[in-house]
């Protein structure tokens, strides 16, 4: 069975970076339904103008181009994004690569991207958009690991790959860093660990709609903070 965690009423102002994915797209309807303003980041024009498409007309949505593993790609985003002087109020690091298979003989490329954008982008995401959010001394982060990696999970699990576990753990580790970095600033940094999901629930296996209700409620200012979520498969 799907599982909804709580559905608060979301306002403000949101970043979701992968967000033309099952997850970001999930995560775009849910942020919109009650009013909130969303920036849609991922690198497909054409991907992140189908997810507008199919938001509702009064959505207060806005499309950014940009490959999260450029940093100063990312700066240059950032720059423009705050050229209002507004910072955001939560931003989700969702975007991200998959690949399964043995290290010894994956496309070096595939390698390249799944550390690349998970964890520098995670890097370059936090040093562009963090600063203006500790100015204002408030904000949330949220970064997307795998319940692959999930605290005492262990061992690297079977059906996944060496650089997706290095990289969703690498992930979860600067979460945890950069949320003690930035204790008393009001600004936090939340790691969340979802199992396996896809755009539509079916038994067993959570939908990307349920995945995102949980990050939505991470992501919303004013709910209790939640450093770390292992979600449950459905
Ligand atoms: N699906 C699962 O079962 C599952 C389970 C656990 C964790 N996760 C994690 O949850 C997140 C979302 O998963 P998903 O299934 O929604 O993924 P998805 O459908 O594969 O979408 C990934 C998104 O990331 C974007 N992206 C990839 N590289 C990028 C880059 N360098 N810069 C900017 N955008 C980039 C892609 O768009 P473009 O290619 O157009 O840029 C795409 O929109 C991922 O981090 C994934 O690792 C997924």
């Amino acid at each position: 069975m799907d599982r909804v965690v709580s559905r608060p009423e979301i306002t403000g102002r949101y970043l979701i970076t992968g967000a033309s994915g099952r997850l970001g797209t999930a995560l775009a309807e849910r942020l919109t339904q009650t009013g909130a303003e969303v920036v849609l980041l991922g690198r497909t024009p054409a991907s992140l103008a189908h997810v507008r498409m199919g938001l509702p007309p009064s959505a207060v949505v806005h499309e950014a181009v940009c490959d999260v593993a450029d940093a100063s790609a990312v700066s240059a985003l950032a720059r423009r994004l705050h050229s209002d002087g507004e910072p955001f109020d939560g931003i989700v690091h969702a975007a991200g690569h998959f690949a399964r298979g043995q290290l010894l003989t994956m496309d070096p490329q595939a390698v390249h991207d799944i550390l690349a954008t998970a964890v520098l982008g995670g890097h370059w995401v936090a040093q562009a958009f963090l600063p203006p959010m500790v100015a204002r001394g408030r904000g949330r982060f949220v970064l997307v690991a795998a319940a692959a990696v999930a605290p005492g999970r262990g061992a690297h699990p079977e059906g996944t790959s060496i650089p997706y576990v290095v990289a969703k753990s690498g992930l979860a580790v600067l979460g945890q860093a950069l949320d003690a970095e930035l204790a008393g600033t009001g600004v936090s940094v939340s790691v969340v660990y979802p199992p396996t999901f896809e755009a539509f629930a079916r038994p067993g296996v959570l939908s990307a709609a349920a995945v995102a209700d949980s990050i939505a409620a991470m992501v919303t200012p004013g709910t209790p903070v939640v450093s770390e979520l292992v979600l449950g498969s459905g």
